[in-house]
C-alpha cells in the first residue's frame, strides 16, 4: 500500500500506522559515561537510524522524530552548533540509502533562524526523495506545536484575506491541512523516552487521540526490544476515539 492510501483516523489497533517519538535523554545517558552531550546526541543519531529501520521492517508508513523543539535554541551555543552540525551532516550521509529504502523525508518546522548550508542540504534531501513511498520520514527541527498553530492560523488568515477561504469553510479538515505534517495522518502512537511524562510542545493538535508511551529508557539505548515492546504496548490499547467499547468490538449476537 501506498503511503497516500491512509485514512486520517485509524481504528486498526494492532500495528500503528503512524509513530511520533520525542527522542529524549541523549544528555543523560552521555553523562552516565562520562561522555560529553554532543557524543550523547551522536549515539541518538544513530539510534534515529535503527527506528527507521526497524519501522520499514516492521510496515510502518509513517514516523515522525522530534530532532530540535522551538525552545532548544535556548541550549548553550555550543551544543546548538553542535546538533545543527549534525543534522547537515546526518542529511548528507544517509541520503544515498534514504533513496535507496524508498524513504521519504520531509523536515518540518521553522526554517527560518537555519544555516544556508542546513536549507540547502534539507531542500535537497527532499527534493531527491520526493517520489518514496515505502516510508515517509517527518524531522521536526525548529517545531513547536504551538508553532504550528500559529502559521496555519496564519497561512488561513492570508487565504481570507486574499479572498480564496472564506471563515465559514474553516473547520478541522481544513486547519489540519495547513499544519506542517498535512497530509500525513494524526500520530496513533507517541513514543518519549528518557523518563519525562510530559509532550513538552510537539504535536499538539496531532495528538489529540494518540496512544502516549513513556520510557525510562534513554534515547540511545532505544533498541529493537524496545521497540517492539512499545509496538506491544500499542497492540493492547483500546481505541475508542469518543465512542464505547461496544460500538467498537460489538457482542456476537445468539
Ligand atoms: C533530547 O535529549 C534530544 C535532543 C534535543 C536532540 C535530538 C537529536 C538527535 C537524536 C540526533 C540527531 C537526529 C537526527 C534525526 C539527525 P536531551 O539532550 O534533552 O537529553 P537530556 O534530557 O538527558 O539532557
Amino acid at each position: 500500500m501506498g503511503i497516500a492510501d491512509d485514512s486520517a483516523v485509524s481504528l486498526n489497533q494492532n500495528r500503528p500506522q503512524h509513530i511520533a517519538v520525542v527522542m529524549d535523554g541523549n544528555g543523560r545517558w552521555a553523562q552516565e559515561r562520562g561522555l560529553s552531550r554532543g557524543e550523547g546526541h551522536q549515539q541518538g543519531a544513530v539510534a534515529a537510524k535503527r527506528i527507521v529501520e526497524l519501522s520499514l521492517r516492521a510496515g510502518i508508513p509513517h514516523l515522525t522524530l522530534f530532532a530540535f523543539s522551538s525552545e532548544n535554541w535556548q541550549r548553550p551555543e555550543a551544543e546548538v552548533e553542535l546538533l545543527m552540525a549534525l543534522f547537515v551532516q546526518r542529511l548528507e550521509a544517509e541520503l544515498p540509502s534514504l533513496i535507496e529504502q524508498q524513504i521519504r523525508l520531509r523536515v518540518v518546522g521553522n526554517r527560518a533562524n537555519f544555516s544556508n548550508e542546513l536549507i540547502a542540504i534539507i531542500n535537497r534531501v527532499e527534493t531527491e526523495t520526493a517520489h518514496g513511498d515505502a516510508l515517509s520520514l517527518q524531522i521536526a527541527a525548529d517545531y513547536g506545536g504551538r508553532w504550528d498553530i500559529t502559521q496555519a492560523a496564519r497561512l488561513m488568515a492570508r487565504q481570507v484575506a486574499a479572498g480564496e477561504l472564506q471563515p465559514e469553510q474553516i473547520d478541522e479538515a481544513v486547519f489540519q491541512s495547513a499544519l506542517a505534517l498535512s497530509p500525513v495522518p494524526d500520530p496513533d502512537l507517541l513514543i518519549r523516552t528518557g523518563g519525562e511524562c510530559r509532550i513538552s510542545n510537539f504535536l499538539l493538535w496531532q495528538c489529540a487521540y494518540s496512544e502516549l508511551y513513556f520510557t525510562d529508557i534513554c534515547w540511545p539505548d532505544f533498541d529493537e526490544q524496545a521497540f517492539n515492546e512499545s509496538i506491544g504496548w500499542y497492540a493492547q490499547r483500546s481505541r475508542r476515539f469518543g465512542r464505547t467499547q461496544e460500538q467498537i468490538t460489538p457482542r456476537q449476537a445468539g
